[in-house]
């Protein structure tokens, strides 16, 4: 069924721990979305949360109408954003939370769409892959309309790092993270450049120890940050703003996020990040990378480390 766009964009966010506020205040001050609606359990937080950031209203760049709801107003959403669950301890993997969160997600997921929600599911909390997957089971919608936020942070981190060891803008720096968004994600560095130029033609001989350590940094970033701050919230909150302007935009733009593969790199029934073109109506194409040996060996290992979770969202 064509969903009738209401001609006003409505952004619905689930949870509003750090993640979900720090996203709510990222969309306002880029002025994505001309209704914005805020839900957590504790209602009292959602709505501090909406006092506080109508307040700043007068500083943004376009008008958003900002209100804490409850699941009702889902219904007329274009875009319903999952931002709760627990997340990670020091020392834990995101992979641990699998059990608690697909229990969180089964009880959010039949509220939403018991509202009548016909759009777009975007998954932020973790482990994203395995929740990706239990969004879609459980809401019935089409594979392109539930995308998790996958591997774009991991990309961005990617981005940044070899920008800063070249010292080129990242956003002219083309790499991509694949995979899982967790331990056993990979680079594709066989098709990474900047300004079309192969990283490895960029490379000086004395430099090449410091480049092998940049992806390490990129895969373990998170605990990083966890061990310093206890939580990271920025960063995957800009990027949740940068998915989330690709759908209402209709940009088709090419973001790495966690999406459905149905025989895509060789595997099916999976969500896992791989580069795929986001428009209005959610996944529109995923672009399937000719990898080498190695890469595909590695996104085999991530595929089937998923799959072993998958038994709590399965049962
Ligand atoms: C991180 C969280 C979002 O990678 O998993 O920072």
């Amino acid at each position: 069924m064509k969903r009738v766009n209401r001609g006003v964009n409505r952004v619905v966010i689930i949870g509003m721990g750090l993640v979900g506020s720090s996203y709510a205040f990222a969309l306002l001050n880029q002025g994505i979305t001309e209704e914005l609606v805020l839900l957590d359990l504790n209602k009292e937080k959602a709505e501090g949360d909406a006092m506080d950031l109508n307040h700043g209203l007068p500083f943004v760049p376009s008008k958003t109408n900002i209100w804490f709801g409850d699941y009702e107003d889902c219904k007329d959403a274009d875009i319903v954003v999952i931002c709760a669950g627990a997340n990670q301890k020091p020392g834990e993997t995101r992979l641990d939370l699998v059990e608690k969160n697909t229990r969180i997600f089964k009880g959010i997921v039949d509220s939403v769409m018991g509202s009548g929600f016909d759009g777009i599911f975007l998954i932020a909390t973790n482990p994203v892959d395995i929740l990706s997957y239990a969004v879609w089971k459980f809401s019935g919608l089409p594979k392109e309309r539930v995308i998790g936020s996958g591997t774009i942070l991991d990309t961005a981190r990617y981005r940044f790092l070899l920008g800063q060891h070249f010292d080129v803008d990242p956003r002219n720096v083309h790499a991509y993270i694949i995979g899982e968004h967790g331990d056993t994600e990979l680079p594709v560095w066989s098709h990474a450049d900047i300004a079309g130029k192969k990283i490895s033609e960029w490379t000086k001989n004395n430099d090449v120890k410091d480049l092998e350590e940049i992806f390490p940094n990129v895969r373990d970033a998170a605990y990083h940050i966890i061990e310093r701050k206890g939580a990271t919230y920025y960063g995957i909150a800009m990027g949740l703003v940068r998915l989330t302007k690709a759908i209402l935009d209709n940009e088709n733009s090419v973001l790495t996020v966690s999406v459905y593969l149905e025989g895509e790199y060789g595997h099916n029934d999976v969500f896992i990040g791989v580069p795929a073109i986001v428009n209005r109506n959610g996944i529109r194409e995923i672009v399937e990378l000719i990898l080498n040996e190695e890469e595909n060996d590695k996104f085999a290992h991530s595929v089937n480390v998923l799959k072993k979770n998958l038994e709590p969202v399965l049962r």
